[in-house]
């Protein structure tokens, strides 16, 4: 199936449009000829993806919040997607100790209204956006697969991993396979990636932006909390491949492709923080960090995802590993933050060089 193809014309709904992986979503989508239109909050970096790519103008714009189901469903009412991609959250783990309730209301209810917008107005196919951290981490040297046990130790994890239930509940009550075309006609997946990198994302503690901030724009030393952290690595471009992929075989009436799906790298590229940063300095030719291990908050220290369902059923293979994902990162950053170039254009590069790359 051709992406293009599929999506001329197809009327896409992306909320969490404003964030960093919302904006390349929306950005391929705009390639691609669909008509999309975005449900978020007003970017929260400054820069931001979404403002760089002047992305307003472009689409069906609303800043609005996840948790106000009314005007949700008053939107969705109105554009009547074909799809939607649910990314809309709180995505940060040391601000869900910081903001509990807030972090459940918006990744718990948020889903829930979404879900529900999709069941009052029969929209067709959904991929809800969820995380590699919805599994119970039993810091042990195993990948996590789509049927093992959820949990999540701090309120980030948790509420994803309360919010993949919330999508197997309305899987069941509501969008039943077996039920598919003789009592409703939506079809929902859930989607979970890993450590997701790539120009465009000034998020305050995540690796790469406190990398690229402390490199490139502060000139200053980086301070880093866990070096010897685990984690899945991979481009933005990456699981968003995945997630459009499942939205296409979704849409078209595949109702085995209900449920939960891993999209993370190949096992060589769950890497430490250490080599991660090691590959960055190296690119850039400059860069150093200091450890200031950070006993207050717990975060996982070893996480590894499955991804043999995905490459087996959806055909979706990575394509770059973590050194081209790093150069890819690190390219972006360097024309936007010191060579100051078209990123516009040079984000369509890279878009169109990853989907070509077949
Ligand atoms: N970046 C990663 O490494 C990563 C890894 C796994 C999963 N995820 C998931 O991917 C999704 C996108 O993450 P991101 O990295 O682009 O985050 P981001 O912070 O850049 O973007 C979050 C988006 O959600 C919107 N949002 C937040 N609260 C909202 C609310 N109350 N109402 C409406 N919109 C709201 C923001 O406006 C923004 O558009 C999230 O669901 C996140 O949990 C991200």
């Amino acid at each position: 199936m051709e992406i293009k193809e599929f999506f001329n014309n197809k009327k896409v709904l992306i909320t969490g449009h404003t964030g960093f992986k919302g904006a390349w979503l929306t950005q391929i989508m705009l390639n691609s000829g669909a008509r999309v239109c975005g449900y978020s909050l007003e970017p929260n970096t400054k820069p931001s993806l979404f403002e760089a790519l002047e992305l307003a103008g472009k689409i069906d714009n609303h800043i609005a919040d996840i948790r106000d189901l009314e005007k949700l469903n008053e939107v969705v009412t109105k554009f009547k997607p074909d799809i939607i991609f649910h990314l809309a959250a709180q995505p940060i783990v040391r601000d869900s100790y910081d903001n509990p309730v807030y972090t459940y209301e918006t990744n718990v209810m948020g889903t829930v209204n979404v879900l529900e917008v999709m069941r009052l107005n029969k929209v067709p196919a959904g991929v809800m956006i969820t995380t590699d951290k919805v599994y119970k981490n039993f810091e042990k040297d195993v990948a996590y697969k789509e049927d093992d046990q959820l949990g999540g130790y701090d309120p980030y994890s948790n509420s994803k991993a309360c919010a993949d239930l919330v999508v197997s509940s309305y899987i069941s009550s509501f969008f039943n396979p077996k039920d598919y075309k003789a009592k409703h006609n939506t079809l929902v997946a859930s989607a979970r990636a890993g450590n997701v990198i790539g120009g465009g994302d000034w998020a305050k503690d995540r690796l790469l932006p406190d990398a690229i901030k402390a490199f490139l724009v502060n000139k200053e030393d980086l301070v880093i909390r866990s070096p010897k952290a685990i984690r899945p690595w991979q481009h933005v471009l990456e699981p968003l491949y995945g997630y459009i992929l499942l939205a296409m075989h979704l849409y078209n009436g595949e109702s085995d492709k209900v449920g939960g799906w891993n999209f993370g790298p190949n096992d060589e590229d769950m890497q430490e923080v250490e080599k991660v940063l090691q590959m960055l300095t190296g690119h850039l030719k400059h860069g150093k960090y200091v450890v200031e291990e950070d006993k207050g908050k717990h975060e996982a220290k070893l996480l590894k995802l499955d991804n043999t369902k995905s490459r087996t059923e959806l055909n979706w293979i990575p394509k770059y590993d973590l050194s081209k994902t790093i150069k890819e990162t690190a390219e972006w950053y360097e024309v936007f933050h010191l060579i100051k170039g078209d990123i516009k254009k040079f984000t369509s590069n890279q878009i169109e060089s990853y989907f070509d790359n077949n």
